[in-house]
């Protein structure tokens, strides 16, 4: 019996290079019909670090479950609306929570806010996490700008059709986070006196934590932070030439480092702790990451 053509030929239905684009069209389309702001920077926000988008002046708040296509997060501490408005003289779009890979989602699905918020109009994109610290000294509370990555997931979100319209196939990653980008964060942490330190991001696929020899393993590789997100949005974001910046929370000691068992209440806690210098460590960085991208 010969099967029909359609069931030979490789599905790729997830990252179908026309539904991509439509999708992503169908959700812009969706976002500029509620506001006119055209937002030059973009902000993802991570676990306990999404209150900073009701901060935002005039802001315009647009739950993921509206939007077309926007894949919604069911993790506890990952609001889900996007948030249109302004940090001082800055358009902004931040999408308050994400979805990771380890809750089942595509990879396309993993990136697609991060897309979006390019389609939009931004020109950098600032991304939070909460991390588990490695490095030596390192305490609960901590602030780290990722200077570099480990993509431990073992998925890219660029895997499948190219998308040309979006960027190569091949793309370099020489410089993924921007060094404009983290010297407008170190000069952000000396305006406010916020302690920040830089550091190489692991990122696993999770949703369990790691294990102690998995820690140590990691420590030997390079990392000195680790975490289950970001790194997706960072590829895809790089793909399409937007200036990234990326910061952890430190909530937590990495498994085997810290002294008790790991939990994710922890991890909201200590991030909602360090709330009041993070959030105005991220306004003073948005403001002078505002200065490197041209309003429109
Ligand atoms: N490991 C992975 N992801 C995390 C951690 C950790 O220790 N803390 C916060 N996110």
């Amino acid at each position: 019996m010969t099967l029909p053509a359609s069931s030979t030929a490789p599905r790729h239905e997830a990252n179908d290079e026309s539904s991509s684009l439509q999708e992503l069209e169908s959700a812009a389309a969706y976002v500029q019909a509620k506001t006119s702001l055209v937002p030059r920077v973009g902000l993802i926000l991570g676990s306990g670090l999404g209150s900073f988008a009701n901060t935002l002046e005039a802001r315009v708040s647009i739950p993921y479950a509206e939007i077309p296509f926007m894949p919604q997060s069911a993790v506890v501490g990952h609001a889900g609306n996007l948030v249109l408005g302004r940090v001082g003289d800055v358009e902004v779009a931040c999408l308050q929570g994400r979805v990771h890979a380890y809750e089942g989602h595509a990879m396309s699905k993993v990136v697609f806010g991060a897309r979006l918020l390019s389609r939009l109009g931004a020109k950098a994109v600032l991304i939070t996490n909460a991390a588990g610290g490695i490095r030596d000294g390192m305490a609960p509370g901590d602030l780290m700008v990722l200077r570099d990555h480990l993509n431990l997931m073992g998925r890219n979100p660029l895997a499948g059709p190219n998308v040309d319209a979006w960027g190569p196939r091949f793309p370099d990653l020489t410089e993924a986070y921007s060094a404009q980008v983290r010297a407008a964060a170190a000069d952000a942490a000396k305006q406010v006196g916020v302690p920040l330190s830089e550091g190489v991001y692991a990122a696993m696929l999770g949703p369990s934590y790691e294990t102690p020899a998995e820690i140590r393993m990691l420590r030997v590789i390079g990392a000195d932070a680790v975490g289950m997100s970001t790194v997706p949005e960072v590829i895809a974001l790089r793909h399409q030439r937007v200036l990234v910046g990326a910061m952890s929370c430190i909530t937590n000691l990495a498994a085997g480092i810290s002294k008790g068992e790991l939990d994710h209440a922890e991890v909201e806690e200590t991030a909602r702790a360090t709330k009041s210098r993070f959030e105005s460590l991220l306004a003073s960085w948005i403001a002078n990451v505002g200065r490197l991208v041209p309003a429109q």
